[in-house]
């Protein structure tokens, strides 16, 4: 994708990986708008990033998304770029989730990872057909390839999320709208809650590893781990998570 003159809705702006995008694509002469669901946090974001364009929306509502949708589309017409950051992460074990009486917390992670991200970018794309640049980027996660156990939905909804923007990808390949995949590995950020992932790569040094794969054209990027996690062998998957599992199980009760 050209990284200079675009209009860049990014989902979940507001902190961690789509902040550090945000800066970036500002940075490279872009209009950036970011949401999230939290104004005092998209505040503190846009103090830190002067120019950013804020909105509050909370994807896990179909009405929200359709909304969304509509403001950006009529505030911002030009806008040629949907970056499907904005996810959730929850550990637990299958043996004491509560999910007679609370399977709406589980649900959550779903339509958050899923349904939000699937519904926008069909909701975009019709669009975005018709300009002469667009792109769609969705931020998956090393884990969409191998399962990280302890956080089984949250896995499930990243393979689930590198399946569609497969098929996306292949649907919009005779338009102008490029599809594009950013699968993270571990990434120092507050995702599940703060100290969760201290022992992640660095955020910028993360951000500028993906900004050079945009860079290079690359429809697929991955950073440290995640490079090799995407073309993993069955069977180095099956080791990868099984060895995952051992030294993180004691993570949940
Ligand atoms: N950090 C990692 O190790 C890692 C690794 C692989 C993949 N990823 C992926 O990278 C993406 C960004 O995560 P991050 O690490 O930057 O975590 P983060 O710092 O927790 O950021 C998540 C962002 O999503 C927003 N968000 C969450 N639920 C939302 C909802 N229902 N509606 C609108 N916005 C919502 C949050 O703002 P509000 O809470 O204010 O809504 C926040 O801006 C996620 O998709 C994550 O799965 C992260």
């Amino acid at each position: 994708m050209k990284l200079t003159g675009n209009t860049i809705l990014i989902t979940g702006g507001s902190s961690g990986i789509g902040l550090a995008f945000a800066e970036r694509f500002l940075k490279a002469g872009n209009t950036v708008i970011v949401t999230g669901r939290r104004e005092n946090v998209l505040q503190e974001a846009q103090e830190k990033t002067p120019g950013l364009i804020t909105r509050v929306s909370d994807l896990d509502s179909e009405a929200e998304r359709i909304a969304l949708f509509d403001w950006v589309t009529t505030n911002y017409p030009e806008v040629n770029v949907l970056v499907n950051n904005a996810g959730i992460q929850q550990r637990f074990s299958v043996l004491n989730a509560d999910v007679k009486n609370d399977w709406s917390y589980f649900a959550k992670e779903i339509t958050t990872n899923i349904e939000a991200p699937f519904h926008l970018s069909i909701l975009f794309a019709p669009f975005f057909a018709a300009k002469e640049n667009a792109a769609i980027i969705n931020v998956t996660s090393g884990l969409a390839f191998t399962p990280f156990a302890i956080a089984p939905i949250y896995s499930a909804t990243k393979a689930a999320l590198h399946s569609f923007t497969m098929g996306l990808r292949l649907q919009l390949s005779d338009t102008s709208v490029e599809v594009i995949e950013v699968a993270p590995p571990a990434v120092n950020t507050n995702l599940g809650g703060a100290g969760l992932h201290v022992h992640g790569e660095p955020l910028d040094a993360f951000a500028d590893g993906i900004f050079q794969g945009l860079e290079e054209g690359k429809s697929e990027i991955g950073y440290g781990t995640s490079v090799d996690r995407l073309r993993m062998s069955r069977d180095d998957i099956d080791k990868y998570a099984a060895n995952m599992y051992e030294a993180t199980k004691n993570m949940i009760e």
